[in-house]
């Protein structure tokens, strides 16, 4: 293969995404020419991958003035940073991997480049910005946010009477939570697991915790590759659920004695605790796709291990007191993120297109909308449904007059 130089490199993985993200080319091409955007800075703090890139450059072409800094202090791919830096004059400010410290002070600084508006994934912008800078953020049009986690997060930021301007859960569109949440993440979480470890899949107990979108996309997954899946919740009619879709249902307790491969996708804390960890057989192997790294009490295997090392690329290997071998990998961050690509470019489509779409909302109804968590307009969820059925050259059937007329009456019945 010809060596190519990073941001090169950059260029093929950004027009290789390009061409399975269909509905972000259409909306490029609305922008370009109606420039809804324009004169606009919006401050992004995403995962950057080519995936994102799609979305800047797009943001761009509507008329913005973008900055873009990392969602997660390891998930950053170099060669985009390169490409986007080089090859679009896109300010971005991460690195591939960075302190906690490096992480805010870039969040930081896209607060104090006075953008007009934000997109967040996780809420580390959008709370910074509300905690710390209230004159700032009392001047933004508008925000949207990317993940469940941050929707929650921002959710509890309103209710304390802490949020000061508008914020779009883009999560909360079907054709997002829907297809990336579940096949977004079900996919490119095994994706790293198996970029990380290159274990056989089939024939082993694995574990997932959590069976809201993303961990049903998980179970599946593994199920479909010849797994014995176990589902853990707390949840009584999601773990229902797992359990008529043909899931063992058990707690952490029993399943953590068991387990081979053990993901967490809860978005809370200590799923597997230091109580579970002491469960582990020799050689479990521990994954986190949820969104923050506090779902594995990763500091309970530091303090207790006899040792540690990095056995294979995001593959850490701890040894315990009792001898013991436990596996973690990507340190327990976003292993879809860390250990691979993240989701998909086909799903990431919808979402961006989702966010892409939001944010042109946003941006015609400055000072119109109160400070508040709102929906992505069911108009935008189903435009970005029906383009996305065309670019799958997919038809569907139309309501008949006469089907219309039944649907709105309540006369006929038996
Ligand atoms: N979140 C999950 N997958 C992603 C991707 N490929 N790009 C940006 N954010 C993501």
């Amino acid at each position: 293969m010809r060596v190519v130089d990073l941001a090169e490199r950059g260029k093929m993985l950004v027009d290789w995404a390009y061409r399975n993200m269909p509905v972000i080319k259409l909306i490029r091409e609305e922008f370009r020419v109606k420039k809804p955007l324009a004169s606009l800075k919006i401050g992004a703090c995403l995962h950057i991958t080519a995936e994102t890139a799609n979305l800047a450059i797009t943001l761009k072409e509507g008329g913005a003035n973008v900055i873009l800094t990392a969602s997660n202090p390891l998930s950053t791919k170099p060669e985009i940073v390169e490409y986007l830096t080089k090859y679009e004059g896109i300010e971005v400010l991460s690195k591939p991997s960075e302190t906690p410290e490096e992480y805010y002070s870039n969040i930081r600084k896209v607060i104090e480049s006075n953008p007009n508006l934000l997109i967040d994934d996780g809420g580390d912008l959008i709370v910074t910005i509300n905690k710390e800078y209230k004159t700032i953020a009392s001047k933004i049009i508008g925000a949207t946010e990317e993940t469940t986690t941050g929707v929650i997060r921002i959710n509890n930021l309103y209710n304390e009477g802490k949020l000061y301007f508008p914020v779009i859960a883009v999560n909360n569109a079907k054709t997002k939570h829907m297809f990336d949440n579940r096949y977004g993440t079900g996919q490119s979480t095994i994706d790293g697991i198996l970029r990380a470890t290159n274990i056989l899949i089939a024939g082993k107990v694995a574990v997932v915790a959590g069976y809201g979108w993303c961990g049903k996309g998980v179970a599946w997954r593994l199920k479909g590759m010849g797994a014995r899946v176990i589902v853990c919740e707390v949840d009584p009619i999601k773990a229902l659920e797992a359990a008529m879709d043909g899931f063992e249902v058990k707690t952490m307790e029993e399943a953590s004695k068991i387990g081979d491969i053990f993901i967490t996708v809860t978005g809370n804390i200590n799923v597997i605790s230091s109580k579970h960890i002491n469960n582990l057989k020799d050689g479990a192997i521990l994954a986190n796709s949820g969104h923050f790294n506090v779902e594995i009490d990763v500091s309970y295997l530091e303090s207790k291990k006899i040792s540690k090392r990095l056995i294979r690329d995001n593959l850490q290997e701890y040894i315990m007191p009792d001898g013991r071998h436990i596996y973690l990998i990507a340190e327990g961050r976003l292993a879809n993120l860390v250990a691979a690509e993240g989701h998909p470019a086909d799903v990431m489509d919808m979402s961006f297109a989702n966010q892409a779409l939001a944010l042109e909302y946003l941006a015609t109804r400055k000072n119109k909308l109160q400070p508040g968590v709102y929906d992505v307009l069911i108009e935008i969820d189903k435009k970005v449904a029906k383009l996305k059925l065309a670019s799958m050259k997919i038809t569907i059937d139309e309501l008949t007059p006469e089907q219309i007329n039944y649907i709105n009456s309540w006369s006929l019945g038996t």
